[in-house]
Parts: structure tokens; sequence; C-alpha cells
């Protein structure tokens, strides 16, 4: 009973003291909990709840001029997961780069230890809700931790990483070179990938693509080796729905691919 008295006692001191000091809780053993933590962690801890104080992350950031926000834009493709030559469906293992200005996440390095650099966990920022629009099936859960990277200047950078499935068409079937590499034994295919805000239309959101091709120097192997991206090439332009009035900015993102003359295909 004693020995309970005592013990209960010196958790009674514990507790007040680490309250009386406020930020350093310490262990039974007395040992500091997070007196240890370096400048950097402290400076990045204090900067992340100076960003996040009064942050509402579902009010879009607005240029202060009133002008529809810049998102860019860029796919890198990582791999050729398969191509459904029966329902014209591309599965492919890609990266989709965004980057946007969000002025509530802008700091001065010099009020915090240099750091000019912050990983925010995307579930705490405003994130554009830009969706595979031609995608087949349920909409994708991003592969990697949902990390954005924020810099001093307010410049947000979101690359998730996704399997994407997007439905294609024949290429060009019209045209006289598509006839003759068909009759020739050769098939190409066109895959669409278009990007574009659910909710946001083209007064909120601008959709720049900054380079003209997909990016493939991550490309990484083809798992079907039947078929070779030939070529790749990136536009933005508006569409309009039914339902609202204003249209909608997609970018499109178009993989050209034709099959391996390598490979005798067998057709059924
Ligand atoms: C978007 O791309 C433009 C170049 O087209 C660049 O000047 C701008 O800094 C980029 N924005 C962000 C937030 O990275």
């Amino acid at each position: 009973m004693k020995g309970l008295i005592s013990l209960t006692t010196a958790m009674f001191v514990v507790s007040v003291q680490a309250s009386s000091i406020h930020l350093s809780p310490k262990g039974l053993d007395g040992r500091s909990v997070s007196d240890n933590r370096s400048p950097g962690t402290r400076a990045r801890e204090r900067l992340m709840n100076t960003l996040l104080e009064d942050y509402v992350k579902s009010v879009k950031p607005e240029p202060y001029d009133g002008s529809p926000l810049q998102v860019n834009m860029s796919l890198s493709l990582i791999n050729l997961d398969s191509v459904d030559t029966k329902e014209m469906i591309l599965e492919t293992h890609s990266l989709v780069w965004m980057a946007w200005k969000d002025e509530r996440l802008s700091w001065d390095p010099s009020d915090f230890h240099q750091v000019k650099m912050l990983h925010m966990p995307t579930d705490s920022i405003w994130i554009p809700d830009i969706d595979l629009f031609n995608n087949d099936g349920d909409a994708e859960k991003p592969m990697s931790d949902m990390i954005a990277d924020v810099t001093s200047d307010g410049s947000v950078i979101y690359a998730p990483e996704l399997h994407l499935k997007s439905l294609c068409e024949t290429g060009r079937e019209a045209s006289e070179a598509a006839r003759i590499a068909r009759i020739l034994g050769f098939r190409e295919i066109v895959c669409k990938l278009k990007f574009g805000s659910w909710t946001y239309d083209a007064t909120e959101i601008k959709l720049v693509t900054p380079t003209s091709q997909i990016d493939l120097s991550d490309f990484r192997r083809v798992s079907t080796d039947e078929f070779a991206v030939k070529h790749t090439s990136v536009e933005v332009d508006q569409e309009t729905f039914k339902c609202c009035p204003n249209p909608y900015q997609i970018a499109t993102f178009t993989i050209v691919l034709s099959n391996n003359p390598k490979y005798r295909y067998n057709t059924k």
C-alpha cells in the first residue's frame, strides 16, 4: 500500500514538473522526451503550425488579380502495365506532376532556421481535384504517401504516382499510312489520358502544360513486349458540358503505341 502511494506521488510530481515547464514532459525514468529536438525540427514544427494556423484547406488559392489559378501539369510515364487490344484499354504506371502557387504557404526562411522547403501532408492543404476524365473503372488511389513539397515562395508541387486505366482507339484508321501499315500487319493504338478538375471551371483554374511531350526519362520497361511507345504529345483545350455555363480546361496527354515488328501478331 505504501509503495502504491509513493508511486502515485512520484507520478504526480512528474506531471506537475511537466506542466510547469510546458514543452518538455518527462518520462517516468526522468529522461526528457522532447527536449532533444534539433533546431531544424523545432523550426519545421513552428513553420508547419504557423502556416496551418487559420488555413482553410477547402478554399482555392486565388491570385491577387483575381485571375484563374495556374496549375502546371506534366506526365511522366514509368511503365506500360498492359495494353488490352480487345477492350482498347491502356494501363499505365505514371507520375502526374502538378504545381501551383498558394500564397498562404509562403514564408521568410530567415525566420525559420533557413528552412526553404517543407513536406506537407496533402490532407492538410488545398489540392486541386484534378482527375483522369476518361478513366476506366474506379478512380485509382495514389500509391505513394500523399505528401506535397512546398517551397518558401508558396509553390506547391504534388506528384502522385498512379496506375491509370484509360480508353484508347485505333490510330487514324482513315489515313493511307495507317491503312498500309495495317495491311503489312503493323498496328497503331492511340491512347489519350485526359485530366481536368471536376469542380473548378476555366474561370477558376487554368491548366498549363510546360512541356509538349510526355516525359519518358523514367520509362523503365515495357511489360507488354508487343507494343512500343512511338510518339507522345500534350495539349490543353476547353470543353463545355451540359451541366454548366463555363467551359472546363482539359489537359490531354497522348500516347501513340505501335506493335513491335519483332513479334508477329496473331490475329484471332
Ligand atoms: C509553372 O510553369 C511556368 C512556366 O510555364 C513557370 O514560370 C512557373 O513558375 C510554374 N509554376 C509553378 C508553381 O511551378
